[in-house]
């Protein structure tokens, strides 16, 4: 690896089989791996970054990855953080889009003795999971609280007004449709919280009644056809703010976003769709008038008649976890007089779920940013 100083005062990286790779100084000096600029225990800055002068220059590179900066300050780069850099970050798995045909046998899955007793195993779900929107664990017990020992796995659940783990079987007085017979249409779970629950847990104890089959439909494909075929819909469902409201004796929760988000590179990052708790604003009506046709063209692609949508049995013992950020989820009806139908679900934030997987890939720890 070759280190040399630009005339405009930055560093230039070369390695065998790699372009040249040109870092900035300011950037550099952020990232040092140095005691005196990142605390070597958590990795955060001790130096001030604004207060860096704008006109930092690299004077020097040394063969033994000593570099030195305008203002005087020296430390060495190791070879394997420099590897990094050039590396950057982690390449993305890349979601893998799928539709109502995709095989049972294609499901990222695994069974929790294994995932138990290897953490690489663990690491292989995430990743599967990361790449479909989700996957199934077997082998859960059938206790109320079984999930639990899978969530335990990746980190502390995310606890609502709702409690911890909750039902998801017909009640009387139901205080939401989910525990009712009823079939549920193609939802993603409570976009009226802050922040939305970022993955679903559901763990299935019995489901022997006649229906209740599950179905999920994968909200980034739905939306990246709508975007191919009916780019101003897509639009005006990026770009249309909508608000989420559950409201009961005891809790008013309300948060909004658009149906489908994008972050600002314009890749989808998030689908809210909620029919039950959608509660729009008083638009001008020719916005409302756009916005309702474009919310129908997306229905129509996840809707439970289009092929996008997957159809499945969950078995007790089995656990369906979801990304509530991409996949629409939803049931057929079922009838109480021919069986039963107990899930429990529980939700686990994004950030947990992300912080196992980068755990689980020992290789980002190298990584600079
Ligand atoms: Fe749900």
């Amino acid at each position: 690896m070759d280190l040399q100083v630009t005339e405009q005062g930055r560093l230039q990286v070369t390695s065998s089989g790699a372009e040249p790779l040109v870092l900035h100084p300011i950037w550099l000096r952020e990232r040092l791996p140095d005691a005196a600029v990142l605390d070597p225990r958590t990795g955060q800055r001790l130096e001030e970054a604004a207060e860096t002068p704008t006109d930092l220059r690299v004077t020097a590179a040394e063969l033994d990855g000593t570099i030195t900066f305008s203002d005087g300050f020296a430390t060495r780069l190791p070879a394997a953080w420099l590897a990094g850099a050039i590396i950057g970050e982690p390449a993305h798995g890349g979601h893998v889009h799928w539709d109502g045909t995709l095989d049972h046998a294609a499901f990222p899955a695994a069974d929790l003795a294994d995932l138990r007793r290897d953490p690489a195993t663990l690491g292989r779900l995430l990743d599967g999971l990361d790449a479909y929107g989700f996957a199934v664990v077997r082998g859960v017990p059938l206790d109320m609280d079984g999930g639990l020992e899978f969530a335990d796995l990746i980190g502390p659940i995310r606890r609502t007004n709702w409690g911890g783990v909750a039902d998801v079987k017909a009640i009387p007085n139901a205080y939401d449709l989910t525990m009712t017979p009823r079939h549920l249409e193609p939802h993603s779970d409570n976009p009226y919280r802050e922040p939305v629950p970022g993955y679903i847990l559901l763990h299935c104890l019995t489901n022997d009644a006649d229906g209740g089959d599950s179905t999920l439909v994968d909200g980034f494909h739905a939306a990246a056809i709508l975007r191919r075929d009916n780019p101003a819909a897509f639009e005006t469902l990026v770009t249309t703010d909508v608000t989420f409201r559950y409201h009961d004796e005891t809790a008013f929760l309300e948060n909004h976003g658009p149906l489908i988000e994008c972050n600002g590179a314009g890749e989808v990052v998030q689908i809210r769709y909620s029919n039950r708790t959608e509660m729009i604003g008083r638009l001008p009506v020719e916005r409302l008038e756009a916005y309702y046709a474009a919310r129908a063209a997306f229905w129509r692609l996840i809707a439970p008649s289009s092929p996008l949508t997957l159809q499945f049995r969950l078995q007790p013992g089995e656990l369906l976890m979801m990304d509530n950020y991409r996949l629409l989820h939803g049931r057929t009806g079922y009838t109480l007089a021919t069986g039963s139908r107990h899930m429990r679900q529980c939700y686990l934030d994004r950030d947990s779920v992300g912080s196992r997987r980068r755990l689980l890939q020992p290789a980002c720890l190298l990584q600079p940013a």
